[in-house]
């Protein structure tokens, strides 16, 4: 019996040496040191052996038993150890990588990227750019831009008052960015190139207007700024937004403060200027126009340079004499509009994701 056992003991040695995995222990455990298994049993038979052998036998077959859980037990506890090595070194991290981006990221509203692709097409033409008050006085709103005393933008019901402190000038929200123009000539001596975007508010609400929107003012003052240098500008302009093919063109139009003022249009980026389609339908877009409006403008009036006061910080000053300069203001949210076939304003507003997650 006792030659069984060694047998036993040296065959299972040599099985739990060569086993490679975890599995493959536990299974030999099972095969040598089960309930079922041949050792066990014999130990069990043991306490009915004759007195001699008992001892011997039962010595014997603990000593293989107690030989082989420890041999199970170290060698588990060793390919557990290689085993984790082995994983850890295939999901390895390289802690120097960039970072995952996150999932779901913001993006910007569509009149943001708007005024900011404008914006980047003006400082391209050499433009700088300014900002200004959105609670404004009536003398820059309105005085200093050369409207009369009785000019119906001034009436209540056009333009919204804010209650100043008692004494103080009347101050409105301003309805254009064009006190712009005064504030950016006291501010700095010609030649100047701005422009200034930001908000404005007149008391409107209905499909293509709302109390509150958007403008860049454009503003340049040079020696000999002419018509001409207006068209060329708002030409490049034109272009880089609606495409390259863009034409633009005047139309008069009366601003209190620019003297020509003009209306401008974009030939119709839909139809390409034809007012139809080509199957015949007139184009949607510019309703059969051929020509899209875009902003108004003119060269700027030399009653305004007269509003502006010759300090220490605008020296030499604005001698209309001299100098000679044109403005535009355009609407953010009737480009983007036109850009992106936008049919309703007030949807810039609302928040609605399904709307702004379109840009
Ligand atoms: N301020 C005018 C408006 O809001 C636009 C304009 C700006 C016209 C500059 C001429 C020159 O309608």
């Amino acid at each position: 019996m006792i030659e069984r056992i060694e047998q036993l003991r040296t065959q299972a040695e040599g099985e739990i040496s060569r086993a490679d995995s975890s599995e493959a222990l536990e299974e030999l455990r099972v095969r040598h040191l089960g309930r079922r298994a041949e050792l066990p049993q014999m130990l069990r038979e043991v306490a009915g052996l004759a007195v001699k052998e008992r001892a011997a036998v039962g010595q014997a077959a603990n000593a293989a038993r107690q030989a082989l859980e420890t041999m199970i037990q170290a060698r588990v506890a060793q390919l557990a150890g290689e085993e984790l090595e082995a994983s850890l070194r295939a999901d390895r991290v390289d802690v120097t990588l960039p970072g995952a981006p996150p999932q779901t990221i913001g993006r910007l509203h569509v009149l943001t990227a708007t005024r900011r692709e404008l914006e980047d097409i003006f400082l391209g033409l050499g433009f700088t750019v300014m900002e200004g008050p959105e609670v404004e006085t009536v003398h820059y709103n309105f005085d200093a831009l050369n409207h009369s005393p009785t000019h119906p933008a001034r009436a209540r019901t056009d333009t919204f008052y804010v209650e100043g402190p008692p004494g103080g000038s009347d101050l409105v929200l301003r309805t254009h960015t064009s006190p712009m123009q005064v504030r950016a000539m006291e501010a700095h001596p010609p030649p100047l190139y701005v422009v200034i975007p930001g908000r404005v508010y007149r008391p409107d609400s209905d499909a293509t207007h709302t109390p509150q929107f958007h403008q860049i003012e454009g503003l340049a003052v040079d020696e000999d700024i002419t018509l001409a240098d207006l068209k060329g500008t708002l030409l490049e302009f034109a272009r880089a937004v609606f495409g390259d093919e863009r034409d633009v063109r005047l139309r008069p139009h009366f601003f209190p403060f620019t003297e020509p003022s003009v209306e401008v249009d974009v030939s119709c980026f839909h139809c390409d200027g034809k007012g139809f389609l080509r199957d015949g339908a007139r184009c949607y877009l510019c309703k059969g126009e051929g020509w899209l409006e875009v902003l108004g403008a003119g060269e700027v009036d030399p009653n305004v340079y007269s509003h502006v006061p010759t300090t220490e910080r605008n020296a030499p000053g604005y001698d209309p004499e001299k100098i000679q300069g044109f403005a535009w203001g355009l609407g953010v949210e009737r480009i983007a509009m036109l850009k992106h076939g936008i049919p309703d304003l007030r949807l810039y507003y609302e928040n609605d994701l399904r709307f702004l997650e379109q840009f």
